[in-house]
């Protein structure tokens, strides 16, 4: 601990402290080096030797550590000297409760996952309460261990009411900071579409939903397209109800889903104050484009994903299908860390997220220096990017909230009751699907016209007739 640091009284020239944030514990990460944001680039900067100062939920100060800064009292310290100080990573897609599949879909296409394991298939009766809750909350330890600390969850595990408010209850005690994006369908198990929207409701007015603020509802719904009294219904929705963001799978190309920008907006849903999520937008098209810059709105890229969803483009075929040799790189490691941090908040219209700055949410992750394959960094975001794993990652913040300290996670369950109650659940399910023919993948896909089933080109690592797998 450095001498410049006092403890004792608050910290003077802090006029936004409130009489609450007076009693909230204070913590300062003292002596690394801070990746905060330059309002003028728009991008990372890095500032070596520096401190920042949690209070409450919040970044209350960012100095060099030389200063002399009086902290407020208890505040505790943490010295962070060699170490990396990072904005906490978003994710805007993911399916938590799907956690129970792991491994089962190694092989797997995305033809096959429509068949096999999402949510019009036999998960919307094999997933009892309990297994989505147990999936959602163990599934959930893992972003936060690496570092995610704000999730755009595409909530599509909604079922039943019992489904539904115990994947809410799993996501509020896994303390990840989340929009909830309840997932609208039209399921075949009997959850009728006006149960959910009464279930909806229900989740709206829940009494631990509005005495935090980490989760925020928000809506999925992959429908769009058709023109019905759901989708009517849905379109009431976005505008009646103030909700943290409302998102949908785009696919487009031969996989249909055509929940597009055009079709949002003939819908009049993309210039409203809902933020809008596409995932994916693997055939996004100009106009497409143009109009999700025109009413600031985002898409969510999944890049292993992607790969199944369109063949491969850009770099080899601008340049190197035509014979040509780039000069430069088409993208940059502070390109790729500002998609991970400040462009997730902005989806999500939080700019209070994704930057270390004052007044914004301590969401905080910091990573180790000296690692086997950090040693030897000097930019640290080009460290983050290219050279750090979630074994690097020693502490995690969410809302100034220890989330994982010291490289291990904290939470607030015990986590060896979690592990065995997830696993229970994990075997029956996992079970039951490898008990289940693989789907049946002849003729037309999905009763779509001109798109054929076809067999993929297979790599062997096997010299001679090889293994196939
Ligand atoms: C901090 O305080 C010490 C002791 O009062 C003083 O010597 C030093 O110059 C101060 N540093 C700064 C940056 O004001
Ligand atoms: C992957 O495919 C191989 C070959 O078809 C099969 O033996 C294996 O069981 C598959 N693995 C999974 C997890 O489906
Ligand atoms: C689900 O919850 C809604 C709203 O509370 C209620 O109207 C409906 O009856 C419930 N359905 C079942 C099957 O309990
Ligand atoms: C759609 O809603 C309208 C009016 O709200 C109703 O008259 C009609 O029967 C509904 N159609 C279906 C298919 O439910
Ligand atoms: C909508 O919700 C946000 C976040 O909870 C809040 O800041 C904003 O004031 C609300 N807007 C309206 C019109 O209620
Ligand atoms: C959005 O655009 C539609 C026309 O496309 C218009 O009717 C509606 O009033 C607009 N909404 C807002 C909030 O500006
Ligand atoms: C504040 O500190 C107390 C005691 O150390 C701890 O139990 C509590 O979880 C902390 N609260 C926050 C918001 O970190
Ligand atoms: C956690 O649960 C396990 C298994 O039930 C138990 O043995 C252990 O004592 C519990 N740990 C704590 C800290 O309560
Ligand atoms: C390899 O494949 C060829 C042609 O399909 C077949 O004739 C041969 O018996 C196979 N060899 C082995 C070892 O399976
Ligand atoms: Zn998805």
């Amino acid at each position: 601990m450095s001498r410049s640091l006092r403890t004792g009284q608050i910290l003077v020239g802090l006029a936004s402290f409130s009489a609450t944030a007076l009693c909230a514990n204070s913590t300062l990460f003292h002596g690394g080096t801070i990746i905060t944001f330059d309002e003028a680039s728009q991008l990372p900067v890095a500032l070596h030797g520096s401190s920042l100062l949690v209070t409450g939920d919040s970044i209350a100060k960012i100095f060099e550590s030389s200063d002399n800064v009086t902290l407020p009292t208890g505040t505790e310290i943490i010295d962070v000297a060699g170490k990396i100080v990072s904005p906490g990573f978003i994710d805007t897609h993911r399916h938590s409760w799907q956690t129970a599949y792991k491994t089962l879909g190694s092989n797997t296409t995305l033809a096959e996952y429509f068949g096999r394991y999402g949510e019009f298939t036999q998960a919307g009766t094999v997933f009892r309460p309990e297994d989505i809750y147990y999936g959602t909350l163990a599934g959930l330890y893992e972003p936060l261990d690496a570092g995610v600390t704000t999730i755009l969850e595409h909530a599509h595990g909604t079922f039943s009411n019992e489904t539904s408010n115990a994947y809410l209850e799993a996501v509020i005690d896994s303390g990840v900071r989340m929009a909830f994006c309840y997932a609208f369908h039209e399921l075949s198990n009997g959850f009728s579409f006006e149960e959910q929207l009464a279930n909806f409701a229900d989740l709206m007015k829940n009494e631990r939903l509005n005495s935090q603020d980490l989760v925020q509802i928000g809506i999925a719904y992959d429908a769009f397209i058709q023109d019905n009294n759901n989708t009517r219904a849905i379109v009431n929705l976005v505008n009646s109800k103030n909700v943290s963001a409302l998102t949908m799978h785009f696919l487009g190309g031969p996989w249909g889903n055509t929940n597009s920008p055009s079709k949002l907006d003939q819908l009049g849903l993309l210039n409203g104050t809902t933020p809008v999520v596409f995932s994916h937008a693997s055939y996004v098209t100009t106009d497409d484009a143009e109009l999700l810059r025109k009413h600031d709105q985002y898409i969510s890229t999944t890049p292993e994903s992607e790969m199944h969803f369109k063949p491969a483009s850009g770099y080899r075929a601008l340049y190197l299908g035509n014979w040509n040799v780039p000069r430069n790189s088409p993208m940059s490691a502070n390109q790729a860390f500002t998609l991970a941090t400040r462009s997730g908040a902005l989806a999500l219209r939080r700019p209070d997220l994704g930057v270390l700055a004052t007044g914004n949410k301590a969401d905080i992750v910091v990573f180790d220096g000296d690692s086997p394959n950090m040693l030897g960094w000097s930019d640290p975001v080009a460290a983050v990017i290219l050279h750090s794993h979630v074994g690097d990652i020693r502490h995690v913040m969410v809302g100034g909230e220890w989330r994982k300290r010291d490289g291990q996670l904290v939470t607030k369950q015990n986590r060896t009751e979690v592990q065995t109650k997830f696993l229970d659940s994990a075997k029956r399910i996992q079970k039951i699907w490898l008990e289940t023919p693989l789907p049946e993948m002849d003729g037309e896909f999905n009763g779509m016209s001109n798109v054929d089933y076809v067999d993929a080109y297979t790599i062997d690592a096997v010299r001679g007739n090889g293994t196939g797998y």
